[in-house]
């Protein structure tokens, strides 16, 4: 058997919530939701490359947030793989991990991680299988896996593992910010108010993105607001700046804001950095 000897990488692309709606509940607590995703050009980076002994290095403005020991969803990942198909899989590896992103942030974070260490690592090792069934493997490790492994525009439901792509989809200019303090999912998902509510809209049920989402939510920015107000503080800077549409993604904290072009989405993130020293601010746009 050869290896892939030069180190192989993937991006880890933010995972921007557009919608999100909670629409039930199961029997062992996970909530339903429906959310329609997209992905930015902004993300993490991992780095895999064949080694004599198994490594793990994480670099970056937030490496200093991310767990090293075996919880790391990174590291599942990798075991995942190994124990999913043990005859590909012997190879030892060094993983990179090149932390841009704010952690638990409502943005993808570590199941984008994970997402991409699989990708690279089905590459680097020759594993014979596909997105979807990686897919299946990865759930356990968190309901986003699935989605951030498929990486491009899509309606989500289930407890997020019910994926429909969206095709045609625009690529949307976008700023990301997030006030600096992390919010745990749990709590968010304890603090909803109702967890029954209606579904997403038909996506051709408006005439353009921006009236579509007028008419969608996100159930979880209320309960994630009464915990942080400080998103509250984020989604009125970026209205301020001339965000044509500002909402938080996932649970929070990191809220997007919608732009006419990439030159008022860079202007918008330099103007909130400025007056924010504290908080991350980023522009980006939506992959396709
Ligand atoms: O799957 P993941 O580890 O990302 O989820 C973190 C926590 O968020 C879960 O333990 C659960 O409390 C909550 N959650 C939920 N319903 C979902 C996804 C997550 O209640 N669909």
């Amino acid at each position: 058997m050869t290896f892939n000897s030069v180190p192989l990488a993937e991006l880890a692309p933010a995972k921007i919530n557009l919608a999100l709606h909670v629409t039930g509940r199961r029997a062992d607590g996970y909530h339903l939701l429906e959310s329609l995703v997209v992905f930015a050009e902004l993300g993490d980076r991992i780095t895999v490359a064949a080694s004599a002994e198994d490594s793990f290095l994480v670099v970056g403005p937030f490496a200093g947030d991310v767990p090293l020991d075996s919880g790391n969803l990174v590291l599942r990942a990798r075991d995942a793989l190994r124990s999913a198909f043990p005859e590909s899989t012997t190879q030892p590896v060094s993983i990179a991990l090149e932390k841009k992103l704010p952690v638990a942030s409502g943005i993808g974070g570590g199941s984008s991680d994970a997402a991409a260490t699989m990708r690279a690592l089905k590459r680097l090792w020759r594993i014979p299988t596909d997105v979807a069934a990686l897919g299946r493997l990865a759930l356990p490790l968190g309901a986003d896996l699935p989605m951030c492994l498929a990486g491009h525009p899509l309606v989500a439901r289930g407890i997020g593992e019910e994926l429909d792509p969206v095709s045609h989809f625009p690529a949307l200019p976008m700023v990301l910010v997030n006030p600096g303090i992390a919010v745990e999912t749990p709590k968010v998902f304890r603090a909803l108010a109702s967890r029954d509510n209606s579904a997403l809209a038909p996506l051709d049920s408006a005439d353009t993105v921006l009236d579509w989402l007028a008419m969608s939510r996100n159930d979880l920015e209320p309960a994630a607001i009464s915990i942080e107000p400080s998103i509250a503080e984020v989604l009125a800077a970026l209205r301020g700046s001339g965000a044509a549409f500002a909402r938080m993604s996932g649970s929070g904290a990191t809220c997007f804001g919608i732009f006419d072009s990439a030159t008022a989405a860079a202007r918008a993130a330099a103007t909130i950095a400025n007056e924010h020293a504290k908080w991350f601010s980023a522009a980006t746009t939506t992959r396709t």
